[in-house]
C-alpha cells in the first residue's frame, strides 16, 4: 500500500514546537507508512522565532517555506490560503494536518477543505469562550472544517459535543467526523526534551544559580497592542520582581513596537528583558523558576509540566483544568490582582494530576490518521 502523505502545516512559534512531536513519531514508528511534509507559512519568520526550534529540536527543515510574513489578518491569511491551495494542488496530500489556533491552522483549513483533502486538526475542541479572541474564530472554524479532531483533554471532547460536534467510530468523514481524546503532543515535547536538559545554569547571560525568578511571558493582543496596558504589565511585573522574586521575560517581538516603554527597564535588576528563547532553554527557566506569570497557552501548560504555579494574565483560559484544579489563577491584566495572585500562588500547594495523556500523544494520532487509510 502507497505511503499515506501527510502535510503537517506549522506557521507560528508554538506550531513549529508542536510538529517536532509528531516528526519525531513518523520518524522512529511510522517511516514506512506515513510520508510526511512540512509546509511553513512564514507567520514567524525571525531566527529566534522559528529556525532556532528546528536546529536544536532535531526537526528537518520545513520542506517548503511559503514566506507570508507578517500583516493584518485578512491579508495574511489569504496569503496563506492561497499559498497552501497551490502547493495542495501540487503535492495531493491524502490530509492535512493542522496545529493549534493561529492564522496558519484556519488559513490551511480552509484551502484543504475546499480541495475536498481531510482536516485533522491537533488541539481541538479548546475554547476561551471568548469570541473577541482571533484565536477563538480560527479554532471555532478549524474545528467544524475538521475531518480528524485530536482533543487533548476531555472538557474539549465536552466543548465540541456542546457545537454538536461528536466523534463517530467508523471511517471519519465530514458529515461524521472522528473525535478522539489524544493528550497533548506538548506534553510528549515536554517529557522528551526535558530529558536531554544538560547541567547548563545560563540563559542569556544570566546566570539562574545566582537568585530565585519568577518567569514571565507576555503577547496576548489585549495584553500588548495598547501601550498603556502593557506599560502598566511590565511596571507590575517589576514591583513583583522587587518584591519576590526577580523577574525573566523573554520578549516576544509582538511587543518590540513598545520601544519606549521596554527601554525604562533595561537597567532594571528586578525584571530581566531577554531575547526570545529557544525551547530548551525555555524548559530550563520553566524547570527552575518559582512560579510563571503568562497569557501564553502553551506556557500555562508547560509550568504544570514542570510542577510551577502559575498566573494567568487573561480572563479566561482554553486549559480549565488548570484553574479548576488550583494549578493556574486567572488575574486578566490588572495590577493588583496580578501582584495577589503571584503572592497567592508562590505559597499554592498544587498536585498535578494526569491531565494530558500518558506522553504518547504523536503517536496515537498517527495511528488514528492510519487506521481507516
Ligand atoms: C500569533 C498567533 C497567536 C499565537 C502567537 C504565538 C494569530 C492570529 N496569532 O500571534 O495565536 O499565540 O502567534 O507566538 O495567528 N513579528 C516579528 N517577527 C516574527 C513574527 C512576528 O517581528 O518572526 C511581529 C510583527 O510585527 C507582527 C507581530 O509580531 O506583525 C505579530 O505577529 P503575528 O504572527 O501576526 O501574531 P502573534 O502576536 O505573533
Ligand atoms: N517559547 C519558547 N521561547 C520563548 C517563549 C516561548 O520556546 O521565548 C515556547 C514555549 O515554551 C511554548 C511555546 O513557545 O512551548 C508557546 O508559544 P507562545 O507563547 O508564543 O504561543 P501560545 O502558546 O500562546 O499560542
Amino acid at each position: 500500500m502507497d505511503r499515506f502523505h501527510l502535510i503537517q502545516i506549522v506557521g507560528a512559534r508554538p506550531q513549529i514546537i508542536k510538529s517536532a512531536a509528531i516528526d519525531r513519531a513518523v520518524k522512529k514508528q511510522f517511516q514506512d507508512k506515513i510520508r510526511l511534509t512540512t509546509v511553513h507559512t512564514g507567520q514567524h519568520y525571525d531566527h529566534g522565532m522559528s529556525e532556532v526550534f528546528y536546529k536544536e529540536m532535531s526537526m528537518c527543515a520545513p520542506d517548503i517555506n511559503l514566506k507570508v510574513g507578517s500583516g493584518s489578518h485578512a491579508q495574511q491569511t489569504a496569503a496563506m490560503m492561497t499559498n497552501c491551495e497551490s502547493s495542495f494542488k501540487e503535492l495531493e496530500p491524502d490530509g492535512v494536518l493542522i496545529y493549534g489556533d493561529t492564522n496558519s491552522t484556519l488559513a490551511a483549513a480552509i484551502a484543504a477543505y475546499k480541495l475536498g483533502i481531510p482536516v485533522m486538526h491537533v488541539e481541538a475542541g479548546l475554547r476561551s469562550h471568548n469570541l473577541k479572541m482571533p484565536e477563538e474564530c480560527n479554532r471555532i472554524g478549524a474545528d467544524h472544517l475538521s475531518t480528524y479532531l485530536f482533543c487533548p483533554t476531555p472538557a474539549a471532547i465536552d466543548c465540541l459535543a456542546q457545537e454538536g460536534v461528536h466523534g463517530h467510530d467508523e471511517s471519519p468523514s465530514l458529515e461524521r467526523p472522528g473525535v478522539y481524546m489524544t493528550g497533548d503532543v506538548m506534553y510528549d515535547n515536554s517529557l522528551f526534551y526535558a530529558e536531554q536538559e544538560s547541567e547548563e545554569h545560563e540563559v542569556q547571560g544570566i546566570d539562574l544559580r545566582a537568585q530565585e525568578f519568577i518567569l514571565a511571558t507576555c503577547h496576548r493582543p489585549v495584553n500588548t497592542d495598547d501601550p498603556s496596558i502593557f506599560s502598566g504589565i511590565l511596571r507590575t511585573l517589576e514591583e513583583i520582581g522587587r518584591s519576590h522574586h526577580m523577574v525573566i521575560l523573554p520578549v516576544h517581538p509582538r511587543v518590540s513596537r513598545h520601544r519606549s516603554v521596554l527601554e525604562k527597564y533595561i537597567e532594571s535588576p528586578h525584571i530581566k528583558l531577554i531575547e526570545p528563547v529557544s525551547f530548551l532553554e525555555m524548559i530550563r527557566l520553566e524547570s527552575r523558576c518559582k512560579a510563571v506569570v503568562t497569557d501564553s497557552g502553551g506556557v500555562q501548560k508547560e509550568s504544570f509540566f514542570f510542577k510551577k504555579p502559575c498566573v494567568v494574565m487573561r480572563e479566561q483560559t482554553e486549559w480549565t483544568e488548570l484553574v479548576d484544579n488550583g494549578n493556574a489563577v486567572l488575574c486578566g491584566n490588572d495590577p493588583e490582582r496580578i501582584t495577589a495572585g503571584v503572592s497567592r500562588m508562590l505559597n499554592a500547594e498544587c498536585t498535578y494530576p494526569p491531565f494530558y495523556g500518558s506522553g504518547n500523544s504523536a503517536e496515537e494520532i498517527c495511528e488514528l490518521i492510519l487506521r481507516h487509510h
